[in-house]
């Protein structure tokens, strides 16, 4: 028998203890001992451990959160730090890692594993954004909240004749954005793999407004620059009353072009870290829970340095170099179908 050290690392999301469930429970049927490893990377340099076992993991399964603690400690910006890592599962007995995290995890995963650690990844992120599986930890719930949210927006935009904007998580993807939109029916999104100005946002609102819908939902990517919606390189930067800067992001930037040059009222809602919290849904404890038992199972038969995904309703194995430093955006062809049944149909 061996040791198996679990850690989940970057930002949280829901799904992540029924994967850490699974792998304990698959860990202990195999034979392992299977040690939690606090705060991501961080954790494990500070050699911060504690065993895992079957009654720890006990009714977790519908627990948001990480009961590991996460952190986005980066062990590849500081050599000591890998040395410090690869002491510490030395001097505990560990022999292998399974790694739960998103693109900045798995990125650090590809790194230390080429250093001769042995892991094997597992993807969540409520971006969706991670190469080679379909689909991470988290999404499903993060696409169910910021649905719900849409929902909600909908009813107060129809009584109060608005436009409503709704900023959601995402920096390089909008595959959330995207997902939730056309879910919640916007009746505009806007993500940063594509570009779409201003006027074209606005004459889609205006023709809504022609047809006697007074009122508007605007889905927006956090990571939609500013510049692809205004056409024209606009400071991101405010000044507040003592003349500091003040960042404004992309919902309360697009709020305030939209009301000055449509003259409807406007309201911007910034969802937040909302998104990433509670329980997850049927669908993420199902995904995190194949996972988890496939991450072990590659441990178990020895093939390393890889994530196990989601391809096509199949578990996969990809090596981590081809996850490693990339990303996956939003399918343009999905984007056009959102965008044919938003706002309103003309007659051509
Ligand atoms: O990568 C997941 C994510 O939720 C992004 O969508 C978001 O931009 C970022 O994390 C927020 O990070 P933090 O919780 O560290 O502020």
């Amino acid at each position: 028998t061996g040791k198996i050290g679990v850690l989940t690392g970057g930002g949280d999301c829901p799904g992540l203890n029924a994967a850490i469930r699974a792998v304990v429970r698959s860990g202990i049927a195999h034979g392992y001992e299977v040690i939690g490893i606090r705060n991501g990377w961080q954790g494990l340099i500070a050699n911060d451990i504690f065993p895992l076992s079957d009654h720890l993991v006990s009714g977790i399964i519908s627990w948001g959160g990480t009961i590991l603690g996460t952190s986005r400690t980066d062990p590849v910006k500081n050599p000591d730090d890998i040395a410090a890592l690869k002491r510490a599962l030395d001097e505990q007995g560990i022999g292998a890692l399974v790694v739960i995290g998103g693109n900045g995890t798995l990125s650090a995963a590809k790194e230390v594993a080429e250093k001769g650690v042995h892991l094997v990844g597992i993807p969540k992120t409520i971006d969706n954004d991670v190469f080679g599986t379909d689909v991470t930890i988290g999404f499903d719930t993060a696409v169910a909240i910021v649905t719900e949210a849409i929902d909600r927006l909908h009813t107060t935009a129809e009584s109060h004749h608005r436009i409503m904007i709704l900023e959601v998580m995402g920096r390089r993807s909008g595959r959330l954005a995207l997902a939730a939109g056309m879910a919640g029916g916007a009746d505009q999104i806007l993500v940063p793999e594509i570009q779409v100005l201003m006027n074209e946002v606005c004459s889609s609102l205006e023709a809504r407004s022609r047809v006697g819908k007074k009122f508007s939902i605007v889905v927006v990517a956090e990571g939609t620059r500013h510049e692809d919606i205004a056409g024209t390189v606009v400071p991101a930067c405010d000044r507040d009353e003592c003349g500091h800067e003040k960042f404004v992001g992309i919902g309360n930037f697009l709020g305030k072009e939209l009301e000055r040059r449509l003259s409807i009222e406007t309201r911007v809602t910034v969802l937040g870290h909302v998104q990433r919290g509670g329980s997850p849904t049927a669908h993420d404890r199902i995904l995190a829970t194949r996972l988890g038992i496939a991450a072990v199972e590659q441990i178990h038969t020895g093939s390393f340095g890889c994530m196990v995904g989601m391809q096509e309703g199949r578990i996969v194995q990809v090596p981590l170099e081809s996850v490693a430093g990339r990303s996956q955006g939003v399918d343009p062809k999905v984007y056009e179908e959102a965008m044919n049944v938003a706002g309103i149909t003309e007659h051509k």
